[in-house]
Formats: C-alpha cells, structure tokens, sequence
C-alpha cells in the first residue's frame, strides 16, 4: 500500500491537489492518504474535512516525504530537497518550458509525472487538467472584465432609458475561450470570437456567441492544436483586431500554440483606440501575453483608461471547484496507473496517456514524449479546396430497374396470395419505406430518444407475436417466439443503456 502525500501550496495558490471527496478516490484504489495541515483551508476544505475521509493530517516534512506527492504548483529547490529517495512527484510542471525543473527533479532520483503533459486524445479527457483548469479560467475572466466594467453586460429598456448591451470580443475559441464565451452571452452581452480553426465556428454560434472568420487558410497540426499562423493570417487578423478594438467594450484573448510564446494579437494602438473605461483580459499573460502593455499577473490601468488584466492564477480564484476537477483528474490518473487497485502504482510506457505525462523516470529524463497522434485527423484548411470523391454508388439504370422488380413482386403478391396476406404484405412494405426515409433522415444528435421510439415499436411487436404464438401452424408459432425473443432483447437492452446513460448523469450514490 503506497502512502500519497497532499501537500500545502506556496502561497499565491488557493487550489489543493486532493479535496476530501477525491481522498475517497485515492484510497478506493488501495492507498493509503495523508495531507499537510492546512493544505485545504484557501479552497474551503478544512483539516477536519480530510479526517472525516479517513486521511492522515501530517506535517510538511511528512507529507513531502510521502511515496508519492500530489501538488499543483512546480516545485522550488526547497521542496524539492524534501521529497524522499525514489518518490513519484504529480504536479504541473511545464515540462517545455522548465528543462532546469526537469534535470533537477531527475537529480533526485525520482519519478515525476507532468499534469499539463496528458494528450489531447478522448481517452485522457477525465485527466486533462489543462482543459479543466482553462475551462474555469475562461468563466472568471468574463467575472473579473464584468467587475471592472463596472456596467451591465445585459440591454435593458427601463422607464429611464436605455442601456445598450456590452459587445465583448474573445480571441481564441479553446477550451477557455468557450467557456468565456458561454459566460459571457449568459450574461446578456453580444459577444465575437476569432480562431484560426474554422472548424469551431459551430461551436462559437452554439453558446451564443458570432464567429469572425479570417479568410485566410491556416495549417494545422495533427496533434489537433492550431499551428502558428501565417504573415497573411496575421495581418488580416490585425486588421479584424482593429476594427473591433475601436468597437468593443471587453476582449478577453486566449491565443496560444503549445509550446510556444503567446501569439501578439493586440496592439497598443488598438488598446489606445478603445473607449476609456473597456476592460482586456490577457489570459496568455502568463506565456508572453496576446496583448502588448499586459503584465502577467497584474492589472493595469492605460492613459486611455482601459483596464489591462494580465492574471495568471484565474483557476486558483475558484479554488473549491478547481480543486475539485484537478482532484479529481489527479484520482483519474492515479487510477490509471493503480490497474490493480491494490495501492501499488506501475508505468507503463506501452500506453501513450502514462509515456506522455513521465517526464522523469527513477531519474532519468523521459522527456519529451513521442508525438501523439489524435483521432481526429485535422480538417483541410479553409481556402484548399477539397476534392471529394465520389461516392461509389449503384447506377441510375439499375435502381430503376430494382424498383420496377419490386413493384411488379408487390403486384403479384397481391394477385396470388389468399385473402389477408396481400393487405398485410401492402402495410408492412409501406413501413419499411416510411421508416427508412424517417429514420435515414433522423439528425444523429437524436437518436437516443430514436432509440426509445424503436423500444416502442418492439412493445408493439411483442403484442403482435404473442397474439400469433398461438397459431396450429408451428412455423408461425416458431417465427412468434423468435420475434418476441428479439424484440424483448430490444427493450431490455435499450433500458440498460438508458439507466446507464442516467447514471452519467448522477453524482456517485445518489439515484
Ligand atoms: P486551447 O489550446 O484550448 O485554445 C487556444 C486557442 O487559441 C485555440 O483554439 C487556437 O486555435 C487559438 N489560437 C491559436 N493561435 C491563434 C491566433 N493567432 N489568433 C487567435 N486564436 C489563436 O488553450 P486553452 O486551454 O483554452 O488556454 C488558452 C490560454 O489561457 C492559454 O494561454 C492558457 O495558458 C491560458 N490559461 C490562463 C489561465 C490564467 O489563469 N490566466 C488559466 C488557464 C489557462
């Protein structure tokens, strides 16, 4: 059983690598849990709360000490002198960015595991951090602009006027630019967004929010990541920067391409073309910053009046939530690495999701990774055009030809068969092609509740058999038992995917 250390933050960050609800997690997967006094209290998660889950309260030495070390925040030569011999250390550690970090946790000999180095692919989403993180980072950057703002982001039309609504611009449609998004037209604003990616421009008009193409094509990476723009992108942006900088009340810019500086996409004749009093969250602030004048981690306040926020810890200013997500993706992880849920924590460099995150591995640098390939093959650039094959397909002549055949058998059914036949025949080739034009047209969005319409039917088809089972003929009576084995298959069957479904839905335990 290894024993996992949750230690207190440096001062700065609120967030805490495990809250009591994610301390359950941990020690369902065998391990043993203990946390550094304190080290929940700025997320509101006091000492006695982790007691009630059963861990361990511990001084620093002890819980830096641990087998293995949960933290958020990279760690200082101090803390990391305290880490034991051969310990694994999970925390964010910009891996790109800090080499020095890297050789001098390897000079420690022990293994360390990089939170914001998880890939990208569908199967590492409960684990991604960094799309958590974003995605709370997004919603408080509309907070803190709406703060600043100091007016209303709704219209209104009152008795003493009216007040127009708040135009907000978001560069950078990731995950925290949708997120900014979402809060911000929730919140009544008319909100824009640029991104390279023309692919998100469903997703922009989806939370409400108008997508500003830059007609210019942009290559794309096939780790799913934008790549760097071209001059021509850059400049046509520019230009689309400029004329909503003059228009704009709030731009909240989250441009970035991994593993490089932030993109420069505001200029300080921009800002100085806004109106006084218009709030810039630079969310990039932290990598270089999106807008010239941001200083990461501070407000500014231009000669023009426009407030610059250039912070870096928005995440850290929801700590209760985001300590939970990041807790809960720290449990996702551990379990991953625990298959045997025994407390005994293997790596295996077999699986992309493990190799990607080992940066050090019992001392030795690991990183980087091998490229990861994502599922989602990147769509051809906007101005290519796109040749798209032909769909191999049957010929005009011979689907005319089928029809004909097939009519013509409709016909001579009707004219031979005895009595009831030719009008049940005439009803069940009438379904058959209602239901396949119906159901082909159906949007794919949609078929769940398709599929509780096609349970339906089975009811319908399991009353019909079973009024026939009792027919002399046993053929019939063959043919009635194989429908009601089928379609009961079908009811049951669609019931457990949709309790299933349901139980997505509900927090653990409840019903
Ligand atoms: P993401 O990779 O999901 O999104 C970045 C978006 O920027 C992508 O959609 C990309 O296509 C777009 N982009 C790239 N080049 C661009 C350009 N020239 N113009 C316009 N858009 C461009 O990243 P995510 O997770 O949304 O993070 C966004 C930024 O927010 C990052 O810089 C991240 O470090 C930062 N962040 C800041 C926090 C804070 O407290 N300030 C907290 C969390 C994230």
């Amino acid at each position: 059983m290894a024993v996992i250390g949750i230690v207190r933050e440096p001062a700065g960050e609120a967030r805490v690598a495990a809250t009591p609800a994610t301390v359950a997690q941990l020690r369902k997967l065998g391990h043993e849990v203990v946390v550094e006094h304190g080290a929940g209290s700025a997320a509101s998660y006091p000492d006695e709360a982790y007691a009630a889950a059963e861990a361990t309260l511990v001084d620093r030495e002890q819980a830096w000490g641990s087998e293995i070390v949960l933290a958020i925040t990279p760690p200082d030569p101090e803390r990391i002198a305290l880490l034991s011999d051969g310990a694994t250390f999970i925390a964010l550690l910009s891996p790109a960015l800090r080499p020095d970090l890297v050789e001098s946790l390897a000079q420690r000999g022990i293994t360390a595991l990089a939170l914001d180095a998880v890939p990208r692919i569908s199967r590492a989403q409960s684990m991604d951090v960094l799309s958590s993180m974003a995605n709370i980072a997004g919603y408080r950057a509309v907070v803190e602009a709406a703060h600043e703002f100091g007016r209303f982001f709704t219209g209104q039309v009152t008795a003493a006027g009216k007040v127009p609504p708040a135009k907000v611009l978001v560069a950078g449609a990731g995950v925290a630019g949708l997120a900014a998004i979402g809060a911000a037209s929730s919140l009544g604003a008319i909100v824009r967004a640029t991104d390279p990616r023309p692919e998100v421009a469903d997703q922009v008009t989806s939370i409400g929010g108008e997508y500003l193409p830059v007609d210019v094509a942009v290559e794309k990476s096939s780790d799913g990541y934008a790549k760097a723009t071209s001059e021509a992108y850059d400049r046509r942006a520019a230009e689309i920067y400029t004329e909503q900088a003059a228009d704009v009340d709030i731009i909240i810019t989250t441009a970035l391409i991994p593993g490089r500086a932030a993109p420069r996409l505001i200029t300080a004749s921009d800002v100085a073309a806004m109106k006084p009093g218009s709030v810039i969250v630079d969310m990039a602030a932290g990598q270089g910053g999106n807008v010239e004048g941001s200083v990461a981690g501070e407000r500014i306040v231009t000669e023009n009046g426009v407030i610059i926020l250039g912070y870096t810890d928005l995440a850290s200013r929801l700590a209760a939530q985001a300590s939970q997500l990041y807790g809960t993706n720290v449990a996702n992880l551990v379990a991953l690495l625990t298959p045997g849920k025994d407390g005994v924590l293997t790596i295996d460099f077999d699986d992309v999701v493990q190799r990607s995150v080992t940066v050090v591995r019992d001392g030795a640098v690991t990183w980087p990774p091998p490229p990861v390939q994502v599922a989602a093959a990147p769509a051809k650039a906007v101005a290519e055009p796109v040749e798209i094959p032909a769909k191999k397909g049957m010929s005009a002549g011979r689907k005319a030809l089928l029809i004909v055949l097939g009519i013509a058998a409709l016909f001579a059914v009707n004219a031979f068969a005895p009595a009831p036949l030719p009008q049940h025949f005439t009803v069940l080739t009438l379904s058959v092609v209602i239901g396949f034009y119906v159901i082909g047209k159906v949007h794919h969005a949609l078929h769940t509740p398709l599929m509780s319409v096609t349970n339906a039917i089975s009811g319908v088809i399991v009353v019909g058999a079973m009024l026939q089972i009792t027919d002399p003929n046993p053929v019939v009576q063959v043919i009635a038992a194989i429908a009601v084995l089928l379609a009961s298959i079908n009811i049951f069957g669609g019931f457990a995917v949709t309790r299933r479904m349901l139980a997505m839905f509900t927090k653990g335990g409840q019903k």
